[in-house]
């Protein structure tokens, strides 16, 4: 039935829609059960994608934990302890915002001003949105040092730091701890507001000659698998 009001949606308001960045498709039809999406939540393509990869990895029974870098009032996070509900989920942010450090480098390399406020949140607010709380470890703090006593496995993080340098130094810290088939998230890698972003992945991808699949998220992430 949705896919007849879809495709008659699609015909009558398809072009508008389009000039609007808006585009009405069916989507996971083949999981067929029912999803569990934030009617807040205007980023479909990362949450699909992100629910894609967790049955992947839940189907070849990779073992690990999963983590966010830079998780500010936890909108992405939640959906990450949703869909890997039995894994500890680390939460990296400073919970007041970028650092300084990171801004000035920003500033000097000419990639963005850093002048975005994400202060306005707290451990409690962030732990308060989660299905299942028990399973997160709020680290809080400046990243790296903030990870300076971590020891895990992961098979799957988010990077979401939005400037070079915490993007950079979590590609450093996290790849070598990814199992193998485990998954990288990296935001805004196509954001032009953030351009430090896909510099942070470039460089680690020809560092270390590991490849990337750039996906048409709202911010154009890009996903690396180990
Ligand atoms: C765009 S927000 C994250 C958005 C979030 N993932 C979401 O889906 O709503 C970026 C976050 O990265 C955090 N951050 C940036 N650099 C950091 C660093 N070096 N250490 C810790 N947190 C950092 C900021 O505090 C901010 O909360």
């Amino acid at each position: 039935m949705f896919k007849f009001v879809a495709r008659g949606i699609n015909f009558l308001l398809g072009k508008s829609l389009q000039n609007r960045h808006i585009i009405v498709s069916s989507s996971l039809e083949y999981l067929q059960r029912k999803r569990d999406l934030n009617k807040n939540y205007f980023d479909y393509i990362r949450l699909a994608t992100l629910e894609l990869i967790s049955e992947e990895i839940r189907k070849k029974k990779l073992t690990g934990s999963v983590a966010e870098l830079g998780v500010y009032k936890g909108k992405f996070a939640r959906y990450i302890n949703l869909y890997f509900k039995k894994r500890k989920l680390y939460l990296f942010d400073t919970f007041e915002g970028f650092d300084e450090r990171d801004v000035n480098t920003e500033k000097k390399e000419g990639f963005s001003s850093g002048s975005q406020n994400f202060s306005d949140t707290s451990v409690e607010s962030v732990l308060s949105l989660m299905p299942f709380p028990n399973n997160c470890i709020p680290v809080k703090g400046f990243f790296p040092e903030s990870a300076a006593n971590i020891k895990d496995e992961f098979i799957f993080v988010s990077l979401d730091a939005d400037l070079y340098e915490p993007i950079y130094e979590g590609l450093k810290f996290f790849y070598p701890l990814l199992v193998p088939g485990g998954y990288i998230f990296v935001h805004d890698f196509n954001n032009d507001n953030y351009p430090g972003a896909r510099k942070a992945v470039e460089k680690f991808c020809a560092e270390e000659n590991i490849s990337f699949v750039p996906i048409p998220d709202s911010a154009g992430s890009a996903i690396i698998c180990k």
